[in-house]
């Protein structure tokens, strides 16, 4: 078994502490992500884990066993970076095998694990090659490799994409979840990128300022956001948000006033809506049908357009703000004034403490 736990982490830096107190289990044989702004301690925490780090308190367990003085060779870990180095001078063979050689493995059983790595990522054809001689994907393949080599039970990815261009972090992204769920091994993923966290992970540990905001599988997090941060990280294009007037009890459920806009929402809420927020692709053009509220725009700009092939997503300028909408198809630019359509279960309500009301 090789979950990861870790018990009140605490990490400063001189005078500023990073990590104030966190505590985190991430299951065997999962793919655990943490997502965050730049600067949040992502990869503190993984360094934490990998023993490149030491916490200023708290305890960090892989397994059953307390890791806080195994140096990082002998933890089981597997790291791999954004920057992989590769040895230019030996061949793609000669790099997947060096991790083993350096723990002396018999030559005969060098090979034979050099070949099963190679035939897992697609580097049979180019084990005789130099790395200048391969594409940026395939030295990330290699550098993968070497990690995996030793058989690690914990794999630890840090933004190992993000050098890389779209269409090859697509390719790759779907090769690093295809070779975990091959190998079953545990993985941490450390990402700024929600789509990324979104694709690969069983769970997803959203992180701010060194806390954890929410854990939860993407689908989760995604529905059922536990606070505004939250709401607003996760989903491209982001979910529209505006600031609640006021707030009133009304028959069977609550008016709220955002600027001009009246909402009659058919639920009673126990704390005050100070923020109410959908997601565009979750707006339909029209008049509202049952268990929809309806939306009425005046004086809508279209300020932009994104196509994303499927579908496009129009950004307007209206009488609410600034938001944006699914585009009924691909070519139309709204205008005017606009009807929108949104399920009541599709709203999301957020309080004073900016966190969620379900
Ligand atoms: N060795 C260090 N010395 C001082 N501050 C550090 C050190 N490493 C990281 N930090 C600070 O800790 C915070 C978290 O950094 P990091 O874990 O690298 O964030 P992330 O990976 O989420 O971008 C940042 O404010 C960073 O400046
Ligand atoms: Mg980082």
């Amino acid at each position: 078994m090789a979950d990861i736990h870790l018990n009140a982490i605490s990490k400063r830096f001189g005078d500023v502490e990073v990590i104030p107190n966190l505590s985190l289990t991430m299951p065997d044989g999962k793919f655990t992500v943490l997502l965050g702004p730049s600067g949040c301690g992502k990869s503190t925490l993984l360094r934490i884990i990998a023993g490149l780090e030491t916490p200023s308190s708290g305890e960090v367990r892989v397994g059953d066993r307390l890791v806080n003085d195994v140096p990082p060779s002998e933890r089981g870990c597997a790291l791999v970076f954004q920057n992989y180095a590769l040895y230019p001078h030996k061949t793609v063979r000669q790099n997947l095998s060096f991790p083993l050689r350096m723990a002396k493995v018999a030559p005969a059983e060098q090979s034979a694990r050099v070949d099963e790595i190679a035939a897992v990522l697609e580097l049979t054809a180019l084990l005789d090659r130099f790395p200048r001689q391969l594409s940026g994907g395939q030295r990330q393949r290699v550098a993968m490799g070497r990690a995996m080599i030793r058989r690690p039970e914990v794999f630890l990815y840090d933004e190992p994409l993000s050098n890389l261009d779209l269409e090859l972090r697509v390719r790759l992204r779907l090769e690093i979840a295809r070779t975990q769920r091959a190998l079953k091994s545990t993985a941490v993923y450390v990402t700024h990128d929600q789509t990324e966290a979104m694709t690969l992970a069983d769970q997803i540990v959203v992180l701010r300022k060194g806390r954890i905001e929410q854990v939860g599988a993407p689908l989760e997090l995604y529905r059922r956001p536990a606070n505004l941060f939250v709401a607003g990280f996760i989903g491209t294009p982001r979910i529209n948000l505006f600031s609640v007037d006021s707030s009133e009890p009304v028959g069977e459920g609550t008016r709220l006033t955002i600027g001009k806009l009246s909402l009659w929402v058919p639920r009673h809420f126990q704390t005050p809506v100070q923020t109410v927020g959908f997601r565009p692709e979750q707006v339909r053009q029209g008049v509202a049908g049952p268990g929809q509220v309806g939306i009425e725009l005046y004086d809508c700009e279209t300020q932009a357009m994104e196509h994303l092939g499927d579908r496009a997503f129009c950004y307007l300028r209206s009488s609410l703000g600034d938001l944006v909408v699914l585009a009924p198809d691909a070519d139309s630019h709204l205008s005017g004034r606009l009807s929108l359509a949104v399920n009541v279960d599709a709203l999301h309500f957020f309080d004073s403490r900016e966190m969620a009301i379900y």
